[in-house]
């Protein structure tokens, strides 16, 4: 095991095998419905194997609104992001308080879990929206999702009886108890995690090699779940990171697996969320660089930096690594960011995601000095079987 600890203390496991899941399955065909879609299956499923420690399950009314207000559980412990569980108001009136509900895939129909009902509570996503997102905007993914659910929310601790299956790359999932064992066994004392829900271009492989020299090991956790449509697809990403740390990474101080969550698009926010996640997979260090989460311009640049300001590092537990936005520069001749280079803004060779995009559509490499040819090629070649709005 890492030293460090698991959010909250301890690593909460509420995945149910043996006789003990037959029986809860038998039991489960008796108990009402209540279907649930990918996001929250994956939700369900991050629950039980501990990567959203200490939570046990859907967040309840108390717990609920202490996190929307306060950026904490009820207990006091940190948690920027409201993981619920959305239910029709038909079905919330028929639920009751301590009653069991079985939560069943809407479009499997397989029994991903049970949950015991703690609280039924109606909200207003508006608040939700505003204190979460900072925008009531639909134009905003996050919100536009919110506000396709019902405002009424049921929560309770849950037990997981069967596991959503990747259907590509399955070798690189691992649960948070996996990955705190692979790291010991390596002898990693120190790992910095790295979100992305892109490919690994120039600036972030500055970033991470940047904090690889000061830690033993970097943990490349690409958010695999659900993510807007204009967002590189996870499968072609996945080739591109294969690739990537093939030709650029020593084998021995990277590690690859995936983090199968849906993306938020809550900027700061989501930046405390994804370092507490992280922390429960083992990780002592977290890279947050420039619009850590964003999405448009609804976040300050350095916003998802700021935020973590309003924590002390003890109650945090890992330690976020803060880095500017970072570029080529030609005239210095290497990656840079204005804490290194005295340049002006002619010298930096930057581009927007955009234009990445549109340049790798129509099959043209973006620059080695943007993008590392081997990853272009996978991209190109991705993106050509895809079809990107
Ligand atoms: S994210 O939505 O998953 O955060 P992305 O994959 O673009 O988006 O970013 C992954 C991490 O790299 C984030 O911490 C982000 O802040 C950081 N990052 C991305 N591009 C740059 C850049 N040019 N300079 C500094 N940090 C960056």
């Amino acid at each position: 095991m890492t030293a460090i600890l698991p959010h909250g203390g301890k690593l909460v496991n509420r995945i149910v095998t043996g006789e003990d899941r037959e029986k809860l399955l038998v039991s489960a065909k008796e108990l009402p419905k209540i279907l649930i879609n990918t996001w929250t299956i994956s939700d369900l499923d991050l629950i039980g194997v501990g990567a959203f420690s200490p939570l046990e399950g859907f967040l309840n009314k108390e717990d609920y609104e202490s996190v929307v207000h306060k950026m904490r559980l009820a207990d006091g412990t940190v948690w920027s992001i409201p993981i619920t569980l959305s239910v029709s108001e038909e079905q919330a009136d028929q639920l009751e308080v301590s009653k069991r509900v079985a939560l069943v895939g809407e479009q499997d129909g397989i029994v991903y879990g049970l949950l015991d009902v703690q609280s039924v509570y109606k909200v207003d996503q508006a608040v939700e929206a505003r204190n979460v997102f900072k925008t009531e905007d639909t134009e905003h993914p996050g919100v536009a999702k919110l506000f396709e659910r019902s405002p009424y929310y049921v929560g309770g601790p849950v037990q997981v009886l069967n596991r959503p299956q990747p259907e590509r790359f399955g070798e690189f999932y691992f649960d948070p108890a996996d990955t705190r064992r692979l790291f010991a066994e390596k002898g990693w004392r120190t790992v910095v995690g790295f979100q992305t829900r892109n490919p690994v271009h120039r600036a972030h492989e500055y970033i991470q090699k940047s904090a690889m020299e000061i830690v033993d090991a970097l943990f490349l956790n690409p958010l695999v779940g659900e993510t807007k449509s204009d967002d590189v697809p996870a499968d072609v990403r996945m080739k591109s990171y294969l690739t990537l740390l093939e030709n650029y990474y020593p084998a021995d101080r990277t590690f690859l697996g995936v983090f199968p969550a849906a993306m938020r698009y809550a900027g700061p926010r989501e930046a405390i969320f994804h370092a507490m996640v992280r922390k429960n997979y083992g990780c002592t260090h977290f890279i947050v660089g420039r619009d850590h989460a964003g999405v448009g311009d609804y976040y300050g640049t350095y916003e998802a930096q700021e935020i973590f300001l309003n924590f002390t590092p003890e109650e945090l537990g890992i330690s976020p690594l803060f880095f500017e936005h970072s570029f080529f520069c030609k005239t210095c001749g290497n990656m840079a960011s204005s804490k290194t280079c005295p340049h002006p803004k002619e010298s930096h060779l930057t581009l927007s995601g955009t234009k990445v995009r549109a340049l790798l559509r129509d099959g043209v490499c973006p620059p080695p000095e943007f993008t590392r040819p081997e990853v272009a090629k996978v991209l190109i070649e991705g993106m050509s079987h895809q079809v990107i709005i």
